[in-house]
């Protein structure tokens, strides 16, 4: 039976994740290590709380001592690292939090990964390996045309992809030092259930629903390329098991679309089938985000190639999915908007 050590299990695609690998895999143990930050939720792991493959450990990643306890307690044979700060705003208006989790907590996590899996100063115990969920936005923005591709230079803007950026360079010294067994994933833009929503598609649902105004960021004409959460959850599967040490996988499925298109497909589906009384005139164009990226787009041909991996999922059946799973968990929606998130939002609005 193999152990996964999965961070940031709690959050949006660490818990989907989970519920994806418990539900292929009989024969697997999952220690989900998570410190429950504004965007971790138990709630999301209800349905298998009481299975006896699957542990939940409330820790920060970067606390050294109660993470070698981990370590000393279990015998770890995989760590898939989603534990991080997420969002490009809040690292735009306090970035500090961002170097000490997204980077610092991953170092933390590779030195006590290298001292209890290494045998000698270059061998590791066998079938063990760290993967590293990182980002496209490590690579910056991209013009009108053209692609990432794994040798694209990294050139990140934003503090969160920054952070993310040096989150990669360590992973990759463990590798090119120590032959530290690693991938690192850089996957696009997720979407689907569980989504906090301070991000742009189950924003936008949830101020639908609750006509709110729909804060576009300058013309609106950005292009992210989305992926449906289960997707991403598949590929890293696939690198676990067929990954070859220290390459880096591009994760995305040629789905580019611009926000406003996603706002207005969103607010299309919901007049069509919940409420007839929203419409276009919720849309408001704000102020743009600070050192806005412009494109993204992933050339995922290394992971289909290499590892057989494809996006299952097309857009437009995704996004009905997701906008069905938000109205079928509106008591969800309204216990994480809740709090912290009240406070953050107000004064996101007041800075917009
Ligand atoms: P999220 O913000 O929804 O979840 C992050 C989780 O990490 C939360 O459960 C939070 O409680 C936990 N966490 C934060 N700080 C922690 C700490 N110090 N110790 C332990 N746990 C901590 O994020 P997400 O959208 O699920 O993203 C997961 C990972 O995937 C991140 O590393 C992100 O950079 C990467 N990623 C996200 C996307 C996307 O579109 N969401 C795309 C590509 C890569
Ligand atoms: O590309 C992968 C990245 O995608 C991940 O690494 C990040 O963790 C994840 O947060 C996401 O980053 P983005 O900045 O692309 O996602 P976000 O949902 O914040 O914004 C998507 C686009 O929508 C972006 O161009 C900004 C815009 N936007 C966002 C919000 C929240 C708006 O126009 N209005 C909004 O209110």
């Amino acid at each position: 039976m193999k152990t996964h050590l999965v961070t940031g299990g709690a959050g949006f695609i660490g818990s989907n994740f989970i519920l994806y690998m418990l539900s292929k895999y009989k024969n697997i143990k999952i220690i989900n290590v998570d410190k429950l930050t504004y965007a971790g939720n138990l709630e999301n792991l209800n349905n298998i709380k009481d299975d006896p493959r699957y542990i939940f450990i409330q820790v920060d990643i970067c606390d050294k001592e109660k993470m070698e306890c981990i370590f000393k307690n279990h015998s770890i044979d995989y760590i898939v690292n989603f534990a991080a700060e997420s969002h490009v705003d809040r690292s735009i208006s306090d970035p500090q939090i961002f170097a000490e989790v997204n980077v610092l907590g991953t170092l933390n996590l590779l030195e006590l990964a290298k001292k209890y899996w290494q045998t000698n100063e270059d061998e590791y115990i066998d079938e063990v390996k760290f993967i590293q969920v990182s980002t496209d936005e490590v690579y910056g923005t991209l013009g009108e045309t053209g692609y990432f591709t794994e040798t694209t230079p990294l050139d990140p803007h934003s503090p969160y992809s920054s952070s993310k950026a040096s989150a990669d360079l360590f992973v990759k010294a463990y590798f090119d030092t120590y032959n530290f067994p690693m991938n690192i994933t850089r996957c696009s833009n997720n979407y689907g259930p569980f989504q906090f929503p301070e991000k742009l598609i189950p924003l936008m649902i949830n101020n639908i629903l609750n006509h709110k105004s729909l804060p576009v960021y300058g013309d609106g004409m950005q292009v992210r390329d989305w992926l449906y959460v289960e997707d991403h959850c598949k590929a890293i599967d696939m690198v676990i098991d067929k990954g070859v040490i220290g390459e880096i996988y591009n994760i995305g499925g040629h789905n580019e679309k611009y926000n406003i298109q996603i706002i207005k497909d969103i607010i299309y589906y919901i007049k069509q089938n919940v409420d007839d009384k929203v419409g276009e005139h919720l849309i408001t164009h704000v102020r743009d985000r600070k050192g806005h990226d412009r494109r993204y787009g992933i050339d995922p041909s290394k992971i289909k190639n290499d590892l057989g991996w494809w996006p299952e999922t097309p857009f437009e059946e995704g996004i009905k999915r997701t906008i069905k799973w938000y109205l079928e968990n509106k008591e969800w929606m309204k216990n994480v908007t809740n709090g912290e998130y009240k406070n953050y939002y107000q004064k996101m609005y007041e800075e917009k």
